[in-house]
């Protein structure tokens, strides 16, 4: 880390213009036409292809990717901005959006060559095609090295076979970022990276799962049976896939803690909205000590998660390693999130169980953000490695 460099860590809390403009349209679309929609999308499980379509033509799609190859050109605070104002109002629009920015249009900008940034990254920045990252198996989520999805060389490009589990937009996506093995032996130094696109032969969407919370993406498995890319679908260099997946993380672990920013606050908004308005004892319940400091710890800790996020953005936007900032933002963000949704349902009462009200959907979408993109267990042991790393000897 960096634990000390990283909390001195200097950046501007003072949003530019842009910035500021990036979160005005983000607010004002995502209140206007999202929020509306966000209990259709749950209950019907299905984010509408309308609605990513409005998220290209507002230029989400492709926030980071710089307008040379048809993204919009923002930074990486940019992205966060939006993000918890899409989360604010749907986390299953939110996570369809940060799987198609954090992991499959990075990785494409940072390891791709021009002639792949043409082919491949320009259409998913300007939201034409969608992405996806097929890195966890059934056997192989926390201990990602241990996939068995096997690469094999055949003259000039790969083989691959094998299952991909739990991948975000994977029935919808046309093109998916895939790792797979090339040697077991070697472990995370046998990985290899690979663009494979919708349509290839071999490439099938299997099972879609039925989930707690986040119902309106679609969470599916991907098979890979004798799939066949030429070596000019390869992410960086053999052996160094593991590398690509787990920096590319680094980025998705920022967009899934402002993922949970996001959530935190609507918990908060809505319990606020609530508490002022229901009565009880013939006052407001806002007007009682219980439900005060239930709102107060939810606003402190809402704020502290977004800052944690602004570092790690801030990090990342000037090109300095991020990796225990991102852990550090994503343990506590989801933290705050899932904390957040129990005591939104609580303020509600009765009524935060039920589905008329906004808090059990909050209480159900909140809880992966302590899963995917690496469980807050993983985030500890990511945050403590990179610690220890730095100790001296
Ligand atoms: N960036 C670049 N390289 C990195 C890195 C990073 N952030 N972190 C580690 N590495 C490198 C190391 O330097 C090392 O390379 P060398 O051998 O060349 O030095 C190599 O990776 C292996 O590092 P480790 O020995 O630490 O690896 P490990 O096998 O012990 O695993 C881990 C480390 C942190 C547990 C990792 O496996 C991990 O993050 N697991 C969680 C996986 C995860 O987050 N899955 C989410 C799936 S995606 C998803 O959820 C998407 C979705 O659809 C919602």
């Amino acid at each position: 880390m960096a634990t000390a460099a990283a909390s001195e860590a200097r950046f501007d809390l003072a949003l530019s213009d842009e910035q500021q403009l990036a979160q005005r349209t983000a607010r004002d679309w995502a209140r206007e036409r999202l929020l509306p929609l966000a209990a259709e999308i749950d209950e019907k499980g299905e984010v509408p292809r309308e609605i990513v379509r409005e998220m290209a033509g507002l230029g989400f799609m492709g926030i980071d990717v710089p307008e040379r190859w048809g993204g919009a050109g923002l930074d990486m605070i940019s992205y966060v901005l939006v993000m918890e104002e899409v989360n604010r109002a749907c986390a299953s629009t939110g996570v369809v959006l940060s799987c198609h920015v954090s992991l499959a249009t990075a990785p494409l900008l940072q390891y791709g060559t021009d002639e792949q940034k043409e082919r491949f990254l320009r259409p998913l920045a300007t939201g034409e095609r969608l992405g996806c990252f097929a890195l966890s198996e059934p056997a192989a989520g926390s201990d990602a090295a241990a996939m068995r999805t096997s690469a094999r060389r055949d003259g000039d490009g790969w083989v691959l076979n094998g299952t991909k589990n739990f991948i975000t937009n994977g029935a919808f996506a046309d093109l998916a970022i895939v790792f797979a093995q090339t040697d077991p032996e070697k472990r995370h130094k046998g990985i290899v990276a690979l663009v494979v696109e919708k349509g290839t032969p071999g490439l099938t969407v299997g099972k879609l799962e039925k989930k707690l919370g986040i119902r309106g993406s679609d969470t599916a498995q991907l098979h890979l049976s004798d799939v066949r890319v030429g070596d000019d679908h390869r992410l960086g260099g053999v052996g160094e896939g593991f590398k690509v997946a787990l920096s590319t993380l680094d980025g998705g672990r920022i967009g899934i803690a402002s993922q949970a920013v996001g959530i935190a606050r609507a918990c908060l908004e809505d319990s606020l909205a609530y508490a002022k308005e229901r009565q009880a004892f013939g006052k407001r319940i806002a007007d009682f000590q219980a439900i005060q400091a239930k709102l107060a710890d939810m606003a402190t800790e809402v704020d502290a998660a977004r800052l944690l996020v602004w570092r790690a953005a801030s990090l990342r936007d000037r090109g300095e390693r991020h990796t225990a900032e991102a852990a550090v933002a994503k343990l506590f963000a989801s933290d705050v999130a899932v904390r957040a949704a129990r005591e939104c349902v609580q303020i509600f009462g009765g009524y935060g169980y039920l589905r008329d009200f906004p808090a059990e959907r909050h209480y159900r979408d909140a809880k992966i953000t302590e899963i995917y993109e690496g469980t807050s267990e993983i985030m500890q042991l990511v945050i403590a490695e990179e610690m220890l790393g730095d100790a001296p000897a």
